[in-house]
């Protein structure tokens, strides 16, 4: 369990109203306390790794049964981490989809039932909403960057890679990947190396090893629409995988051994990231070529990528975008940005939803 907590007393009064938020969609569990300042006084997220690492993926019910069980220490290290008790907390939030249904239901399950038994408002949150303020979120114990209006968001996970035009809270998808997502690539190339689940950041630290100028990577013909796609690059890579293992070089770590990958691997790696984020940079281009945006936010478990990190400042600052990428802390699943996402519809005014009437969603449209 990770956790992260507001060390010795806070600077400035814990500000009304306290959300706790929820979020199980997929292999962690998460529960944030963040005040409405948006500052978060609490943010621990409890990953599931080995409960799914003999499965080389995540379990739709292993996911279930270990939110169910981890829920409780998981909740009282946040309360405690932010000197909190569950009276005090004035609403709550939990993540209603898109995601594996029966971990959503955990979540969303505990959040209902909680604001009903203490009739607080009750708030469902597209997973996706979370991520795209997640950007001003401050590290524990610090307010929040006030969120603009208007921005464009990029999200970049396993099940993402996906650009959106945010306006006064309204949520308008630009362009989706058609096949593979970003981190769900390096996951896929990842296994083939014999590497553990999550394979994205062990992929992202071998391609720091590698060369990507020295591998024989075609660069893919681009088009003019603005769509992702990332199952193309995978196979090339994949390909080439087998043609160096045909040639006896050693494409797999064996399981525990220490020895590192060859030269012409790790270079085969680097240009697949190099591909990979490429990609990125060329459909934001593109969208900001069509209609200029002056702020992009950036976020998702893959925002964490080590190269995309280094490319986007400059970038932005070519362009004169204000860039807004997410703290690592929060890059991530977490339940912060849960709380911070209902946070903002409170801001606008917006209602709660019935906690009695509220469904997890496996495929739920964002806006
Ligand atoms: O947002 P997240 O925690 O869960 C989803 O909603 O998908 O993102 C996890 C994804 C995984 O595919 C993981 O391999 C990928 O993000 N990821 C990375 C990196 N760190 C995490 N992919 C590439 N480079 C990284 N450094
Ligand atoms: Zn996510």
């Amino acid at each position: 369990m990770t956790g992260a907590t507001a060390a010795g007393r806070y600077r400035h009064p814990v500000r009304s109203p306290l959300v706790l938020g929820i979020e199980t969609s997929c292999d962690d569990t998460a529960c944030a306390l963040v005040d409405g300042g948006g500052r978060v006084l609490a943010s621990v997220v409890s990953s599931q790794l080995a409960a799914h690492a003999p499965f080389g993926g995540v379990v739709p019910e292993i996911a279930a049964r270990e939110h169910l069980a981890n829920w409780p220490a998981v909740a009282g290290a946040a309360l405690a981490a932010a000197r909190a008790t569950l009276a005090e907390v004035d609403a709550v939030a939990a993540t209603r989809g898109p995601g594996l249904v029966g971990a959503l239901l955990v979540g969303l399950a505990i959040g209902r039932a909680f604001a009903w038994a203490r009739g607080r408002p009750f708030f469902a949150i597209h997973h996706l909403e979370g991520h795209l303020y997640s950007p001003w979120l401050g590290a524990v114990g610090e307010p929040s960057a006030p969120v603009p209006d208007r921005f464009v968001g990029l999200v970049v996970s396993g099940g993402h890679t996906s650009l959106y035009r945010v306006a006064d809270g309204a949520i308008e998808t630009v362009a989706e990947t058609r096949d593979d997502a970003f981190g769900e690539a390096f996951d896929k190339l990842g296994k083939r190396l014999g590497l553990a689940y999550p394979q994205g950041p062990k992929v992202d630290e071998l391609a720091e090893l590698g060369d990507p100028r020295r591998a024989r990577l075609s660069r893919l013909a681009g088009t003019e629409e603005l769509f992702f796609s990332y199952s193309g690059l995978k196979t090339q890579v994949l390909v080439e995988l087998e043609r160096l293992a045909a040639r006896g070089v050693r494409t797999a770590a064996a399981a525990g051994a220490q020895a590192p990958l060859p030269a012409e691997v790790l270079d085969l790696v680097a240009a697949f990231r190099d591909s990979a984020v490429r990609q990125v940079l060329d459909r934001l281009t593109r969208l900001h070529r069509r209609e200029p945006f002056a702020r992009l936010a950036v976020s998702g478990g893959a925002a964490a990528n080590r190269e995309l990190r280094r490319r986007l400042p400059e970038w932005a600052a070519e362009r004169d975008v204000e860039l807004h990428l997410v703290p690592l802390a929060y890059s991530g699943d977490n339940a912060a940005m849960i709380a911070f996402a209902a946070l903002r519809r409170l801001a606008r005014g917006v209602a709660g939803d019935d906690p009695l009437a509220t469904s997890a969603e496996s495929r739920l449209p964002v806006g």
